[in-house]
């Protein structure tokens, strides 16, 4: 069994970018930015904003952090997207979700130039994803490809089942896997909350990409033997023992899987630092305009 050691890969990638942004910078190119909007005082969106701003900090780049407290209006949020789509010194920026329950999520990811999406959120650049041009991928599936890329895994021809439905993780993912390339060209087959067969999807699955948010959902009799497995779950389960108050757990019991898979991602260190790390991937690429020229 090989641990996915998602934290040192993310580390590495994080020089690369570090390494890339002095060159441009050396050669009087623009630093990329990065802006975050974040609204009120979750606990996990406030770690996760923080882990950016102090990741782009890492890769050379300037960050931008702005808050606004809960009953912020949609008006005023989605006033400040247009502001952020027409600041030229802003590469790309992201709105941190979830958002309170009076915003429209959806409004506000549409509201966002495209160009500037650097989340992969926009309709344009899921469709684009969808038909393999040039687009930004959202962070979280683009991690996952870049840990079977480094590990080399073979994905063609593999049986590939991923479990949670949800457009930021599970749908995009479903999407990577069939394209036809590596790694994809996987045979792909995506269960929820309503799929009956489930558990014999998992039983017969080489690879098995699990995003439900249900913490040790899967467990040892759902795996076949050397499959590969991936925990994208990161759910706070309350813990006395700790100083914080709860351990990030994921959704697969990894004490009873983890024996049988010849590849897995722990958690924490295993897709979470991924997550991040292809946020600034795109940042990169919004700032070179690689992507879109203009
Ligand atoms: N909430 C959970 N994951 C993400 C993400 O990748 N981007 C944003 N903006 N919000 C999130």
């Amino acid at each position: 069994m090989t641990l996915i050691d998602g934290k040192a890969i993310s580390e590495q990638i994080k020089q690369e970018i570090a390494a890339e942004v002095a060159e441009i910078v050396a050669r009087g190119g623009k630093r990329p930015h990065l802006a975050a909007i974040l609204v009120g005082h979750d606990g996990g969106s406030e770690t996760y904003v923080a882990s950016k701003v102090k990741a782009c900090e890492v890769c050379g780049f300037k960050s931008t952090l702005i808050r606004f407290e809960n009953d912020v209006t949609e008006a005023e949020l989605l006033a400040k997207v247009q502001e952020l789509n027409e600041d030229d010194d802003v590469d790309g920026f992201i709105v941190q979700l979830p958002l309170p329950d009076h915003i429209s999520a959806q409004k506000v990811i549409e509201a966002i130039d495209y160009r500037k999406d650097v989340d992969g959120f926009h309709p344009i650049n899921v469709g684009r994803m969808g038909i393999g041009l040039p687009c930004y991928v959202s962070a979280t599936p683009n991690g996952i490809l870049e840990l079977l890329r480094r590990y080399k895994i073979e994905t063609q021809g593999k049986k590939c089942v991923v479990l949670g439905r949800s457009n930021i993780v599970g749908k995009p993912m479903a999407i990577l896997m069939m394209q036809k390339k590596y790694p994809g060209d996987a045979t792909v087959t995506v269960c929820h909350s309503h799929s009956q067969n489930l558990e014999q999807e998992c039983r017969e699955a080489d690879i098995i990409i699990v995003a439900m948010g249900k913490p040790n959902f899967l467990k040892a009799d759902m795996v076949k033997e050397g499959a590969v497995v991936i925990d994208v779950g990161t759910t706070r389960v309350p813990d006395a023992t700790r100083k914080s108050g709860f351990k990030l757990t994921g959704d697969v019991k990894f004490d009873e899987v983890a024996p049988k898979c010849s590849y897995i991602t722990p958690v924490p260190g295993g897709v979470g630092p991924m997550t991040i790390v292809s946020l600034m991937k795109n940042t990169l690429l919004a700032g070179t305009k690689a992507i879109y020229k203009d």
